[in-house]
Order: C-alpha cells, then structure tokens, then sequence
C-alpha cells in the first residue's frame, strides 16, 4: 500500500471501521478480547480484513523486546535477549554502540512477528528516587536525545518501527495516572521536551507515546498545543502518537487532540470508570464535534506508519533471531558502560588474585528493573557464575555458604510468591550473616573481599527514601564496616560493586571502600561483564550519565513526588531548568560523584584545543592522548558556558561528546565536535534566544574535570 492506496483505502473505509482502528483491541487474550498473536505483547492494532489491513503488533520495551518466553501448549522458547538498562546503555556514551544495541533489538522484535517496540523511553532523571529511571537515560536532555536518536535509528534499519515515549513531564510513578506536573515552558523546552525534538529530527521515530500525567492541567493526551502544534507543526513529526496504556479520561478528546491511536483500547474492562473508546467517540462523530476531516487525518496517519511495518509486507517472521550474536552485543555494551567511581591502587586485579565474594547479589544478580522495562532472557550469568567461567580465583567454600544460604531462605522465611500482575514478589534477604571470626578466617585466605549490593526497582512505584533503597539497611552498612575493617586490617583491599539502577546514597561509606565498581544493571551477561573488569580484560570507560548526590537534601526537585504528600496532585517542577548538574554547578554544591565522572586504568590528557566560527556553526577540535600504561577509551565532553546576559543561565550545558576508539598507550585521537549555534539558545518567554557574547567553550573528561578552555564571540 502507498500512499495513493492509503487515500483510496481511507475512502473505502466505514466511519465504524475508522473508529475500530483509532482504537487498540483491548488487553489481549482476556475480557473476550482477542488472543495475542505474539505472546506477552502489549497490544495490537484492529484488523481489517475487508480492506487487508491486518493487525499489527506493539511491545515493550527499552532493555529487550519483551514478550513472553512460554506459550500453552508449545515446547518452543521465546526468549529475547536482556540488553543493559538504559541508564547503563547512557553510561557508554557511545552512540555506535546504542545503533548497534537498537539493531539487534530489531531484529528480535521483526523476527519474532512483532511490528513496533516500545522504546525508548526518554524522560529525565529529575529526581534520584524516580521509579523508572533505569529505563530513561540521562538527567540531560542533549546525552538523551542523542542516545535515543542512535538507537531509534538501529531499531528503525531492521523494517520495524520504535516508540518514543513517554511525551512528556512523566518523571515519577508516585500518582502517574492523575498527577498534574506544573512546569514552565522554559523548562518544558529546554529540559523535558528537547530529548524529544532531538530524536525526532534526527532520527523520525515512527511512533511517540504520550504519557499518563496532566501537565499544566491537562493531560498530555488529551492537548492539542503539545501534539499539534509542538510536535507535528513546530518539529515536523510525521509518524503517529499513542496513548500509554489506559491513559487519559477522554476518547475524544484524545483524538480532537491529534492523539492518533488509543491504546490498549477497551480501557473500561479495567478502569470502571470510562466507557468504551469506541463509543465516545461515536458520541462525539455524530455531535460534529469530531468531523470526517479529523477522523480520516487520523486514520490516516495511523496507516501511513503501519504500510510500513512486517505485518503489512506479510513478511514471514522466523522465530529465532540470532540469540547468540546479540549476546555479544549486550555484553558490549554492558563493557563499556560500567563506571569505575573509585579506585585507590586496588584494580585490574589478575586472574591468580584470591576472591572473596560477599552479598547475596552475587548469585541473585539484578540484570534489570521491573515492570513494562523488565525482559525474559535464555539466561543472565550471575556475578558469581561469570567470575568462575572466566577463570577468577573466587573463594568457593564462601560460594557454597552463599548457594545453600540463598537456597535455604528461599525455601522458608524469603519465599518468592507471585504478585496480581503475575510478577515475582522477591523479599530482600539478610545480608550481615557471616560471623566477625569466619570473615577473619576468609580474610586471611584471600587478597581481595568484593561486596555485592544490589537494589531493584521498576514501574507503578517510586523508590523510597529509606534504608534497603536510597541508603544501605543496618545489615548492609554493619556488613561492609566488617569486612572493610577486617580485610584492611590484614593488608588487603576491599571492593563495592553496585548492582543498581539509579543513585544511592554513597558518600557515608565510600571511605571504607578501596575500589568502587558501579555495574548497573547490565542485562544477561553481567557476571561476564564484571569478570573482565576485574581483571582489565575490559578497561571501565563508562561515564555517569546523572549525577550521585552526597546527601538527598542536595537534590534540586524537593517537590517531588508532588503535593499532598501522602496523595500527590500536583507535582511543580520549581528547581525550573536547573535539573541535574545545571543546579549542583551553578549553585555550587558538591556532588559524590559529578555528572561525566568516571575513572579509567589509564590516564587520558587533552592538548590543542582549537575552536572555530563558520556561519551558524562553532567546530572544537582537540587531541585526547593516552599518557597511561593500558589501552582504553575516553569520553570526552564539551560544555558551554554562556556569558552574563538578560536570561539566566545554567553555569554550564552539555552541547558536544564524542568517545575515543581504543588508544593504545601513547597514542592520540584528534577529535572534532560542531555545535551549531541555535543549540546554543534559551527559551525566552516565547522564542529561543541567542545572547551574543563571549562563550566560553569547556573541555572535559567530567563536567568538573575540565581540561581545555577557550573563547568564542557570538554577535
Ligand atoms: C508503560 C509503558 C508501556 C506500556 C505497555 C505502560 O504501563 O508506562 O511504558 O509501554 O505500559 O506495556
């Protein structure tokens, strides 16, 4: 089909088969609606056989195509592969990498029948305790855009579409159905809807998602001003936009407001309160309100994206993508996206080195978060597992105490059970459970004591200021005293490694620590991962793509979860643009770790810094050298610092990275990065404004570890 089709199908179609395809069929396989065609998808698109438009197919999500592995009565498997969560996958800095992730996640979603993956999802890391945040990249929204561009583009080469989402202020889970996120248009511009415009110019997703919140008192479903005249007009989208799922308290309004698709569709099985789509939407047809115009622009828009998908090519879907060579690519990823935050002498250890392994997260390795983000991998190594695959001399007498331990708790007072959603309901198991005289008995065994801490989180729920989430628990910190105590006292060191998907608190006992490993949560080849950076077979050259507070008071975004606080309404997003490191660099507070920090085995230094002015574009050009003794990559970062104008500005901005291939010692790369110059401006009222001036242009290995300065004039 074409477009000339499209007009000629469009024209073909019954107003009640218009309706039928603005709205989704429905949760699948359960109210009498429809059996999925792809088991554990998020939903499906109306077929219309009449017209052969068939039906196409929508799933999540941003770590792995998530569907489920098992279906009744079919001995085959349905695994996809579980890639680094997002945050990780920012971590790399790497947009060749977050293509090639994107690639084969398209693969996965084209060959298992699937048509358009849920992903990514691109809000911001406003507050650390955001309950998705390990499925959204950054708390800047030029890192942001900018991974999301590269992945959109891998997954969109395989023939099958992606989904930006969720468009836009959904920062927090606390209320997300209801809140209203009160937020200026500066920052609404400059901060949570530039990821957004971003990845659309550069990278035409074909779908984007509007997000469950009200924003300014309206939800973003349900308003024209962000999905006309921002999206389509001012940004040139071309795709179509759907609904999260149940989202929003009106049809029509949904689609009057250029809200394509309504998804799932049948919100009323689940939400007593709404009617059926299809209905309100026939009200609203036959009251004129909306007219054939607006139903055929819709219906229309919808069909343009789906000619191109799998489904309407009648491509035959195999069933089996190439598992194995997209788990190199997650392990690829996950290597360059682990951040090493510290590191006195202690690592690359060898593979002689003596290993003791603390923490039950060695062997229940958290691989990603859960919820709509969650994935069904063939496997994830654990930490303890790939440490033994890959050689390491891991203590294993402690290694047996941890299996029967763990199976043991599992088996009485830990049990796992099963939630109303069908998901696991893990019980946190105690961690303080070696006595001081057997850790003596460990310590002197071995060189080198590693904990493992882990925390999870995932969608519905945000993270919670308490022990066993923000901070450790008693059992954790009095665990980690000992063992630090114990092992330094015996002349050997000890490691955290942080199995986590957004910041904890740090700062009251990284003292106690000699190396800190921060591993995310890498997806299925974790225990790999780790391994070969422990032993400098992968050399860390992963940045932080969101800043670790010192201390929760420090973090900007105090109204968050919003107000009341034991029922938010309304969250106001105050703290205005200074999100992230524009409020710690311009306010001055010192953060744990900045945003961009990252250490690496070797040393990087940065010399002639060159910077140049062509019409609307400013070209920085810079040499990174390897002056260390191992090969590794760096992430090289320019901020611009703005001069004193009318409009305040942040102390600095990202506008330009680039990561270095493998150096090898004393080998240097010439790197060169353009910024175009409207980049450049603020949201003044109602227009972007350049302020001329002298800009000062700041190069980096962290936005605190600034190498290179220089000037350029902006009339
Ligand atoms: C989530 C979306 C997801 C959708 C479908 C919603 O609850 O917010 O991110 O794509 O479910 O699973």
């Amino acid at each position: 089909m074409n477009n000339m089709d499209i007009e000629a199908v469009v024209s073909k179609m019954t107003t009640e088969e218009k309706i039928r395809l603005v709205v989704g069929v429905g949760v699948l396989g359960a109210f009498g609606n429809p059996e999925p065609k792809v088991s554990g998808a998020a939903g499906e698109t109306a077929e219309i056989e009449r017209l052969g438009i068939p039906k196409t197919v929508l799933a999540d999500g941003p770590a792995g195509l998530r569907i489920d592995p098992e279906r009744k009565n079919d001995e085959r498997k349905y695994h996809a592969t579980a890639f680094p969560v997002e945050t990780m996958l920012a971590s790399t800095w790497n947009r060749d990498i977050l293509k090639k992730v994107g690639k084969a996640m398209g693969k996965e979603v084209r060959e298992y029948g699937v048509d358009i993956l849920l992903a990514p999802a691109i809000n911001i890391h406003r507050n650390p305790l955001g309950g998705r945040n390990f499925e959204y990249y950054s708390e800047d929204p030029y890192l942001t855009g900018e991974m999301a561009a590269s992945f959109v583009e891998g997954v969109q080469s395989e023939g099958v579409g992606a989904c930006i989402k969720h468009f836009v202020v959904n920062e927090q889970e606390t209320n997300r159905m209801t809140i209203d996120t009160i937020v200026s248009e500066r920052a609404l511009r400059e901060i949570y809807l530039k990821p957004f415009e971003i990845a659309i110019k550069k990278a035409k997703p074909w779908t984007v998602m509007s997000s469950y919140n009200k924003m300014n008192g309206s939800y973003t479903s349900q308003n024209r001003w962000l999905l006309k005249k921002v999206l389509r007009d001012e940004w040139g989208f071309e795709g179509f936009v759907m609904t999260d799922w149940f989202a929003g308290d009106n049809a029509a309004q949904q689609i009057m407001s250029e809200n394509d698709l309504l998804m799932p569709g049948n919100t009323y099985q689940i939400f007593k309160n709404r009617r059926p789509e299809i209905e309100e939407i026939k009200e609203a047809y036959e009251k004129g309100e909306i007219t054939d115009e607006m139903l055929n622009e819709r219906v229309k828009t919808i069909l343009r994206v789906l000619v191109n998908t799998p489904a309407f090519k009648g491509y035959k879907y195999s069933n089996s993508p190439d598992l194995e060579a997209h788990a190199k690519v997650s392990y690829e990823a996950g290597s360059e996206g682990v951040v090493l935050l510290k590191n006195d002498n202690t690592l690359p250890v060898n593979e002689a080195t003596k290993i003791a392994l603390f923490g039950t997260g060695q062997i229940e390795t958290i691989r990603g978060g859960t919820g709509s983000g969650e994935t069904h991998p063939q496997y994830t190594i654990s930490f303890l597992d790939g440490l033994l695959e890959k050689g390491l001399n891991v203590d294993k007498e402690l290694a047996e105490f941890y299996r029967n331990k763990i199976a043991e708790f599992r088996k009485t007072d830990y049990v796992i059970t099963k939630g109303q959603w069908g998901e696991d309901i893990v019980p946190r198991l105690p961690q303080d459970i070696i006595s001081q005289e057997e850790i003596e008995k460990i310590a002197e065994r071995n060189d080198l004591g590693i904990y493992i801490l882990t925390r999870i989180s995932g969608e519905g729920v945000d993270r919670k200021l308490e022990k066993g989430d923000f901070y450790l628990t008693d059992d954790e910190f009095s665990l980690i005293k000992k063992l630090s105590e114990t092992f330094r006292s015996k002349g050997k060191k000890f490691v955290m490694v942080l199995n986590i998907g957004s910041p904890i608190e740090i700062e009251s006992w990284k003292a106690f620590c000699d190396a800190i490993i921060l591993v995310w949560q890498p997806g299925q080849e974790a225990g790999r991962i780790l391994a070969d950076i422990l032993i400098g077979k992968i050399n860390p050259s992963g940045k932080l793509p969101t800043t670790f507070p010192k201390r929760y008071e420090d973090v900007p975004s105090r109204s968050f979860p919003g107000e009341p606080r034991e029922n938010p309404a309304v969250v106001v997003y105050d703290e205005d643009i200074y999100v992230g490191y524009r409020y710690y660099d311009t306010f001055r507070i010192d953060p744990a770790y900045e945003f961009g920090f990252g250490l690496s085995y070797t040393k990087f230094e940065y010399k002639d810094l060159q910077i140049q002015q062509l019409g609307n574009k400013i070209t920085v050009s810079f040499t990174v050298e390897n002056a260390g003794k191992c090969s590794g990559k760096e992430v090289a970062q320019v901020y611009v610092r703005a001069p004193r104008g009318k409009i305040d500005k942040p102390y600095q901005e990202l506008k330009g990275f680039e990561k270095t291939k493998e150096l090898q010692p004393g080998e240097s790369q010439r790197i060169s990065i353009e910024i175009q110059i409207p980049d450049l401006a603020s949201f003044d009222g109602n227009c972007w404004k350049v302020e001329p001036g002298r800009y000062e242009i700041r190069v980096g290995a962290s936005s605190r570890d600034i190498r290179l300065t220089g000037y350029t004039e902006i009339m």
